[in-house]
């Protein structure tokens, strides 16, 4: 099992900012860790995302610190995050039930892990981009129609 991180957000490059969130949301490191990996046991667990994800990655670790250090910049702007989730994302085989499903999963896990502030913040965070990562997903698809001088 990974160690928790420190309480303490020491890592993040605009300490100020992170401060401000962490005390106005009761949002840090170890939340979020916690968070992260409760709601990842809850997809592997789901009849529709489970075996979307299954076929995707069968290292579980290194997707967990990813997603740790995703979700640290995301809601605590520490920066730590260095990635690109648009192309992880635009192939998947999935529409807009299964951003439901994961939105339903999600808000469900940051309820139970979070302050209510805290969740608040998450959630609308994961909102926004699960509709710009659908959107992404929806353009992918669209592609093949298009004629090929718009390609
Ligand atoms: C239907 C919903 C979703 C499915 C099935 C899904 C599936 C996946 C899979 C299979 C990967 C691993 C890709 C790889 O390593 O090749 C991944 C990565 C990732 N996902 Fe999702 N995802 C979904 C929604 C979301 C949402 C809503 C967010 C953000 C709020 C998100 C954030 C990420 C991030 C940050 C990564 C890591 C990208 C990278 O740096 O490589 N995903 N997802």
């Amino acid at each position: 099992m990974t160690p928790e991180p420190s309480l303490r957000a020491t890592h993040s490059r605009r300490p100020d900012q992170t401060a401000r969130i962490m005390a106005d949301t009761g949002l840090d490191e170890a939340t979020l860790h916690r968070l992260v990996h409760r709601f990842y046991e809850r997809v592997r667990a789901d009849a529709r995302l489970g075996p979307i994800f299954a076929a995707r990655i069968t290292n579980w670790a290194p997707h967990l610190d990813r997603m740790v250090a995703f979700w640290s910049s995301v809601a605590l702007m520490t920066g730590r995050y260095h990635g690109a989730p648009v192309p992880a994302h635009a192939g998947l085989p999935v529409g807009r039930d299964d951003f439901d499903r994961w939105l339903a999963l999600f808000r469900a896990t940051a309820d139970e892990v979070c302050t209510p502030a805290g969740a608040r913040h998450v959630i609308e965070r994961a909102e926004r981009i699960a509709q710009s990562l659908h959107q992404a997903v929806q353009d992918h698809q669209r592609i093949p129609a298009m004629p090929p001088s718009l390609r």
